[in-house]
């Protein structure tokens, strides 16, 4: 089975190609490396020895696209490529809808072209909004998010739904993915954005580093045993095989389906922090600063869609993904 992903040489997408090529898939990417850098293929490479296909090329290139799907017999489409940070897409709404959108309707538009009618699309738990309560459910009504990039997940699951209303033999995926970080064993593939991390794994490992000086935890006078916020933090590379599941599930079902990717379980800031700490051995310099806005207090996944259906669960402890993001961090800090 040829699987394009979309995305391939981001963080999420690299591990997933990772899992793809050691399962045996043939595996093409498309990434235009706005937020990737081209080694990621060599290290892919290097970790499984073997190379995916690669095009640097916009989603939004209909005639690119279609080259690909000429040149390879594709038979489903894992979709990544976005624009994610959620601060960015407040101050730039149109660039995320314009990338985030008319890529994803571009992909359907040439999968259709095609005869391709299996789709897994990288969704995210913003999409239960600010009212749900927690343990989010995926067949929770509220379906909304409070910035523009969550917008964008909430819209494209409206219209793949729509889609398969209206193709009842296409099968589209939605993985509602919590809050991945860690990295693969190899040291060699990770989360390493551009510039200060607004994402708090990324920012720990920097201040591990000593790239900053300290990290400040966002509030520390929530509703919560601790005080500071609870998430469901997730190792990628759970989240990776994931897409595994969710492809094999795809190959012999129809319709749409909406499924969380956790581990079910909250952890606070705090507790993120310490653990980090005892995995790596060594203190981490903090303050708590105050609340970060649209925060939300707390939320984790309700897992048991994915156990069921894909018979898919985490199984990486926080440990893991703690001494796993230090690995990588390390080495691209050149220590
Ligand atoms: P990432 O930025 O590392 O990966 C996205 C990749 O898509 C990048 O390599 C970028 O260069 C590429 N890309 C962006 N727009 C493109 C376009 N128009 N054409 C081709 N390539 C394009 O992000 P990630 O953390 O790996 O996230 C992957 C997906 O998962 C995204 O859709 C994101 O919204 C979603 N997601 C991420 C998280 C998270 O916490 N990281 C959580 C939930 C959902
Ligand atoms: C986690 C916790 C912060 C940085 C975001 C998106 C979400 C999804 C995942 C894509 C929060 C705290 C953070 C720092 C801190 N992405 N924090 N100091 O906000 O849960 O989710 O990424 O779909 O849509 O919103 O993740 O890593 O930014 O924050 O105290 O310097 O860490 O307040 O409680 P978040 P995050």
């Amino acid at each position: 089975m040829n699987v394009l992903v979309t995305g391939g040489a981001g963080y999420i997408g690299s591990h997933t190609v990772v899992e793809l090529l050691n399962a045996g898939y043939g595996v093409v990417v498309v990434d235009d490396l706005s937020n990737a850098k081209a080694d990621v293929i060599d290290r892919i490479e290097t970790i499984t020895g073997k190379r995916p296909a690669f095009y640097e090329m916009d989603c939004k290139d209909k005639d690119g696209l279609r080259k690909v799907f000429s040149e390879h017999k594709i038979d489903a489409i894992i979709h990544f490529a976005a624009f994610k940070a959620v601060g960015e897409s407040v101050r730039k709404p149109l660039e995320y809808y314009r990338n985030n959108l008319d890529s994803a309707m571009t992909m359907l538009e040439v999968m259709e072209e095609f005869g391709c009618k299996k789709f897994v699309f990288s969704s995210s738990a913003t999409v239960y909004g600010p009212n749900n309560p927690h343990p989010y459910k995926e067949d929770m009504k509220a379906i909304e998010s409070s910035s523009p990039y969550g917008w964008t997940k909430v819209m494209i699951e409206r219209i793949l739904t729509d889609y398969v209303t209206a193709h009842p033999d296409f099968c589209a995926v939605l993985l509602r993915y919590f809050n991945p970080i860690g990295s693969h064993d190899s040291g060699l593939l990770g989360d390493d954005p551009n510039g200060i991390p607004n994402n708090l794994m990324p920012y720990i490992a920097r201040v591990a580093a000593g790239q900053l000086e300290k990290l400040t935890i966002f509030g520390g006078d929530y509703p919560t045993p601790d005080g500071t916020c609870q998430r469901d933090y997730l190792h990628v590379v759970d989240l990776a095989v994931g897409h595994l599941r969710a492809l094999e599930y795809a190959k012999d079902h129809e319709g749409v389906e909406a499924v969380n990717l956790g581990t079910g379980n909250g952890v606070s800031v705090l507790e993120l922090v310490h653990a980090f700490e005892k995995a790596n051995n060594m203190k981490l310099p903090y303050v708590i600063g105050p609340r970060r806005d649209g925060d939300l207090p707390a939320f984790w996944a309700d897992a048991e869609k994915a156990k069921k259906l894909f018979g898919w669960e985490a199984t990486h402890t926080v440990e893991d993904m703690c001494r796993s993001a230090w690995e990588f961090a390390k080495k691209s800090a050149g220590k």
